[in-house]
């Protein structure tokens, strides 16, 4: 059994951080997406992980190395221009060979690990199989029609969805799909889609089974859905304080202080992580909040959100929440007369002011 790991594609519904930065990198927990899906490979077993990659960049390759850290042997493997999930999974043939494989997209996160899928799938003897999970919105995603307890269609983001589930990006395959990905014509946004292999599949009489993702799963390929996947991460983590925090000071919850960040005269309630060398003084830092390393809060408040490294967040008077900052971003009081909000902001940016 061999793991192939999506981490191309343009982030777009993530910008501005991803202008900068590739969306599987984004730190959730401080630890960023893409580590989620290799750990839980290299947990589930698996020794060879191929990683498709944007070909323009190497800023995958050069972030996550040869697998060693995981006890695991990484291939990358390019992308040149995104055509879709299918085609990524054809870029894959020489990489898998004739072994099964699971194809897990980077930015797809689970809790629980995959061993269980992959014992499923061993099981029952199917050629291709679908994790399901139940959501509020399958026009999102891909969508099962369910029959019988079989799975009789596979449609991709219908306007009509014919169940309540969408198929996860975690996907447990033999061989066989590569006739189906190579069959494919480009769907109307111009992809192969990987919905339409698992058609081909179920029109050729292939074996399609599924399991039920009865815990979370979450695609974050939005804002609000990094956010959920870093509260929900945070709420497992176990606590540990390698920092310092002075008298002054007051940690309850699950908290995880890294080593050199220093906590002075203030509040942090868990569940919360704060990086290396972070200054957070005469602040509060409220539930589900990351903090990345070597960021500064002074005089200010933060809670339920993503802050990466390098950060300043100085005198904010109002408090922070439900928000995103990319690296080095800097909030700060506007000082002077008149009083003034005043930004100095990238593309595709939202603010949000009271
Ligand atoms: C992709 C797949 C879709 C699947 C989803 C899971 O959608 O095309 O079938 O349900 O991943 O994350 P995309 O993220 O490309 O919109």
């Amino acid at each position: 059994m061999k793991a192939l790991i999506a981490s191309g594609g343009r982030g777009t519904r993530l910008r501005p951080i991803t202008h900068t930065q590739n969306k599987h990198l984004i730190p959730i927990a401080n630890k960023p997406i893409l580590y989620y899906a290799i750990e839980a490979a290299a947990e589930a077993g698996i020794k060879e992980i191929g990683i498709v990659h944007n070909a323009d960049s190497f800023e995958v390759p050069d972030y996550v190395g040869d697998g060693s850290k995981w006890g695991v042997k990484i291939t990358y493997i390019p992308q040149e221009v995104p055509g879709g999930l299918a085609q990524v999974v054809m870029l894959a043939e020489k990489f898998v060979g004739n072994d099964k494989f699971i194809f897990y997209l980077g930015d797809n996160m689970v809790v629980g690990g995959i061993k269980r899928f992959i014992d499923e799938f061993e099981k029952s003897g199917c050629n291709c199989f679908l994790t399901l999970s139940k959501v509020k919105d399958p026009e999102r995603f891909g969508v099962p029609e369910i029959k019988n307890g079989k799975i009789v269609s596979v449609e991709e983001k219908p306007a009509h969805p014919k169940s309540q589930y969408a198929v996860a990006g975690i996907y447990l395959y033999d061989s066989h799909i590569f006739e189906a990905v190579k069959a494919l014509k480009p769907s109307s946004r111009g992809e192969l889609e990987i919905s339409d292999a698992h058609q081909f599949l179920i029109d050729k009489k292939f074996k399609v089974g599924y399991t039920e993702i009865t815990g979370w799963w979450k695609d974050t390929g939005k804002p609000v859905d990094l956010l959920e996947a870093n509260r929900l991460i945070l709420d497992s983590i176990t606590p540990r304080i390698d920092g310092e925090v002075d008298a002054q000071s007051d940690v309850a919850g699950k908290v995880i202080i890294e080593g050199g960040a220093r906590i002075l005269n203030s509040k942090v309630r868990g569940p919360v992580i704060i990086g290396k060398n972070c200054i957070i003084e005469n602040s509060y830092i409220g539930p589900f909040a990351s903090i990345g390393d070597r960021t500064v809060v002074r005089n200010s408040e933060v809670e339920y959100s993503i802050v990466l490294r390098d950060c300043k967040i100085v005198d904010v008077g109002l408090r922070l929440e439900g928000s995103i900052l990319g690296n080095d971003v800097e909030i700060v009081e506007a000082t002077g007369k008149p009083r003034v909000h005043r930004f100095m902001i990238g593309d595709q940016s939202r603010v949000e002011v009271a």
